[in-house]
């Protein structure tokens, strides 16, 4: 698909390049017209032919071959602009240097809820007897919630409102992640709403995220409306449409992650500009959706698990995932979610392609979910009741 194109743009840039010239020269001898075509049929052959291994070696002699390759760019990528650039090497060189051992590893439990916790007590009994272990951080978008668990009290960071959908989620995100790395300790960095619950034990879920070796960021290429269709060109050149990818917004992520994250604006400001419910007119995009997954597939995607730990049930086809009420819960739709290790996602396109992938951890394959979404406040007793018994008699 490439060559053709690049063809026709050698030509057309060797005739502008070379027209005005020709125009001046007209009466000279006509070995200058033969040089320039010669010199055309070289930088065309040059181009078309990766440099790298051209055939056009072939053609000419091996030496004047290489004086080519030298000035010629290597394949046609662009070039990056200094934000780029900037932003590339400090991720680089964040991803490169090694986390610093904390003596007292925890994982911070970030919250992001509008006013209340309804699940408090639930978090209460799985937090129960790891203190030092962990951290809580509570952003309310809508106002001081009323804690009850002393793991909760005075937990709350400096809020602000948050619109569904919109670049205020991604901003809640990134100020719980900033609290959080205050903490030297913190190494694993989980988001949770309102409506999670945790289908593990404390140890397991501790065990999982601290000795895993990469972020669980949901992240799928989505060639239908509701993935590469959302995407706008206004993001170019940083930002191509091949690179625009989506997933679950529920992160785990590790340190390293959380900071480039905290340290990144070019990207962030380009899902600001131009990923928003109502671009160009009647075209939606979420950012809470693309950002994060469009993010790593561009600077980290081998240091990320492709799929959430935080599961939820689409299966009902409908625009909002499947709510559990209390009849719902049961022993039965634990050790069902607890008990898959494969991991689906599918294309919003006619195809509805469907992607199944295994959960690896570490290279070996687990189940994939720790928490589950989304719970009505209704079904916080049979959880809580439920809880006890399922992290008791460990599950498989
Ligand atoms: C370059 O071409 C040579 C000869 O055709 C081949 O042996 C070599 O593997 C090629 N190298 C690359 C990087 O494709
Ligand atoms: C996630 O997908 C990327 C390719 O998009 C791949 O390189 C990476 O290995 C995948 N992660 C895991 C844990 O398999
Ligand atoms: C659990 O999974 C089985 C087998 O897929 C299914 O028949 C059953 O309805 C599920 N139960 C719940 C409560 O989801
Ligand atoms: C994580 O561990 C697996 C299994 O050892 C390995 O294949 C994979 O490359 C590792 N990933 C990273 C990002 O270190
Ligand atoms: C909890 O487990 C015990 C023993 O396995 C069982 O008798 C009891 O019914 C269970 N409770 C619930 C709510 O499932």
């Amino acid at each position: 698909m490439k060559t053709p194109q690049l063809w026709r743009l050698g030509i057309k840039d060797l005739q502008m390049m070379s027209a005005p010239r020709h125009r001046a020269h007209l009466k000279k001898p006509t070995w200058i017209i033969v040089l320039i075509s010669l010199v055309s049929v070289f930088l065309v052959c040059a181009y078309v032919f990766p440099p790298r291994n051209t055939s056009a070696c072939y053609v000419f002699s091996s030496s004047s071959c290489k004086v080519f390759a030298d000035w010629l760019p290597p394949a046609p990528a662009r070039e990056l602009t200094d934000e780029e650039v900037a932003s590339r090497v400090v991720i680089r060189d964040i991803l490169n240097t090694p986390q610093a051992i904390s003596k007292n590893p925890k994982i911070a439990f970030m919250f992001l809820i509008p006013d209340a916790l309804p699940f408090e007590k639930l978090w209460d009994e799985f937090f129960q007897g790891h203190e030092d272990r962990f951290s809580v951080y509570v952003h309310a978008s809508k106002g001081k919630p009323v804690h009850t668990s002393r793991f909760f009290l005075d937990r709350d960071i400096r809020s602000e409102k948050v619109v569904w959908g919109r670049i205020s989620m991604i901003d809640a995100e990134r100020r719980l992640l900033a609290n959080a790395l205050k903490d030297p300790d913190n190494q694993h960095f989980v988001l949770l709403s309102d409506s999670c619950v945790p289908l593990r034990d404390f140890d397991y879920v501790y065990n999982y995220l601290m000795y895993t070796n990469v972020s669980y960021i949901d992240k799928f290429r989505d060639p239908g409306p509701h993935g590469s269709g959302r995407y706008s060109e206004h993001m170019l050149p940083e930002v191509e449409k091949k690179d625009f990818h989506k997933g679950s917004q529920w992160f785990t992520m590790k340190r390293q992650h959380a900071l480039i994250i905290t340290a990144d604006s070019l990207y962030y400001t380009l899902f600001r500009d131009f990923c928003k419910p109502g671009m160009e007119g009647d075209k939606n995009c979420y950012s809470d959706e693309h950002y994060l997954p469009t993010f790593f597939h561009m600077l980290d995607p081998a240091g990320i698990a492709n799929w959430s730990v935080t599961h939820v049930d689409w299966s009902e086809g409908k625009w909002h995932p499947k709510s559990y009420k209390a009849d719902d819960v049961s022993m039965e739709l634990v050790k069902n979610i607890t008990s898959i290790t494969e991991n689906v996602h599918m294309t919003s396109d006619e195809k509805k392609e469907i992607q199944i992938r295994p959960c690896l951890w570490n290279g070996e394959r687990r189940p994939c979910y720790l928490f589950a979404r989304k719970f009505f406040p209704e079904t916080l007793d049979r959880m809580t009741m439920l809880f006890s018994n399922y992290t008791k008699h460990s599950l498989g």
